[in-house]
């Protein structure tokens, strides 16, 4: 049975201590809901892959209430405090190398010698990180190859009775998942464009971010394990860069559009695009639309990760 919980202290603390104990318990972030499990034990994790469905062990995301509380996981590099400093609590991972003695459970990290670590910045997300006192590992609370979820209602569409809890929260303010660096080795490279963007920490590093390929002939050649070609997929085929739907076709528009079912920003504004994203196509999904014709939207700042999203949505979909 999948319990709801409140915001109140005592349901934050409840719910913690639930994750503690092994629970998988959906909770907002500023991002998107994340599925949270206690990170250092293993069953937990197994069963958290389970209720998504994810064939394979991608590894997982982990989460604390400050940087304090992170560093007995993984090595903080120079330039990971500095990033950390300026942008946490907020929408980044960063990769580093996890500590020889942790208590991380493998199954968190898929047996990678490194761990992807992030605070978030939405109260509700850190009041809860702080009661459950380890490490939370929290993909995003859909089920495998879905959307991600920005709304409480997203998340039992997927996820009702196969999880223990949800923290029914506000909305997600950004929309798409964290940015996520890796600086686990000499230079800093961007592994998955999202909430903040990698103009920023380019500025903030005072260089140029190398980037993984964001498309492979075969998704075995990914240096990410988890950065599937086919994603974030709606139930709808989608057409990118479309000026006007053709037969049949629902379009979501961006800026000034006329025949638009739905304006991810009627004034051009990338950030609310991002925030609206998964949502509208969530709600295109329930009016059950086949086809969905999507407006061209610019490539700098958040449009790198709404464009990213949008790629993985509409590619073939893998067995994933
Ligand atoms: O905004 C977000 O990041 C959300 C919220 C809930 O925090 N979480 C999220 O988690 O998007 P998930 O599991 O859907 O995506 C995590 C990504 C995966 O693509 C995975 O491959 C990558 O992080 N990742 C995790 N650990 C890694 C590591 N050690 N090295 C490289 N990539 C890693
Ligand atoms: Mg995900």
């Amino acid at each position: 049975m999948t319990v709801i919980y409140s915001t109140s202290e005592q349901d934050l603390s409840d719910a913690a201590r639930r994750i503690r104990e092994g629970a998988l318990i959906a909770f907002p972030t500023e991002t998107v809901y994340g599925l949270g499990a206690n990170a250092c034990d293993g069953e937990a994790l197994a069963r958290l892959y389970a209720a998504k469905g994810r064939p394979r062990f991608n590894p997982l995301i982990l989460h604390a209430a400050s940087t304090d509380a992170l560093e007995p996981y993984v090595h903080f590099s120079d330039q990971a405090i500095a990033l950390a400093k300026r942008f946490w609590p907020g929408p980044l991972t960063i990769v580093l190398p996890q500590q020889a003695e942790t208590p991380v459970s493998k199954l968190a990290s898929a047996g990678l010698p490194t761990a992807a670590v992030r605070v978030p910045s939405s109260e509700t997300a850190r009041e809860l990180l702080f009661h459950a006192k380890t490490p939370v590992a929290a993909p995003s609370a859909n089920v495998s190859g879905g959307l991600s979820p920005t709304k409480p209602s997203h998340v039992l569409a997927g996820l009702n009775g196969k999880i223990d809890g949800l923290i029914e929260g506000d909305d997600c303010r950004v929309g798409v998942e964290s940015t996520i660096i890796d600086l686990s080795s000499e230079t800093p490279v961007l592994l998955r464009a999202g909430g903040l963007p990698k103009e920023d920490i380019e500025k903030a590093l005072g260089q140029p971010l190398t980037h993984a390929h964001d498309s492979f002939e075969d998704d075995k050649a990914r240096p990410s394990p988890g950065l599937l070609n086919s994603h974030y997929a709606p139930k709808a085929t989608l057409r990118l860069n479309a000026t006007s739907p053709q037969n049949g076709e629902t379009l979501l528009g961006f800026g000034t559009v006329t025949g638009a079912s739905m304006n991810l920003s009627a004034s051009s504004d990338l950030v609310e695009a991002a925030a609206n994203l998964f949502a509208m196509l969530h709600e295109m999904d329930a009016l059950g639309v086949d086809a969905i014709a999507v407006s061209p939207i610019p490539t700098d700042g958040l449009g790198a990760a709404i464009n990213d999203r949008l790629n993985r949505a509409s590619a073939p979909r893998s067995s994933e």
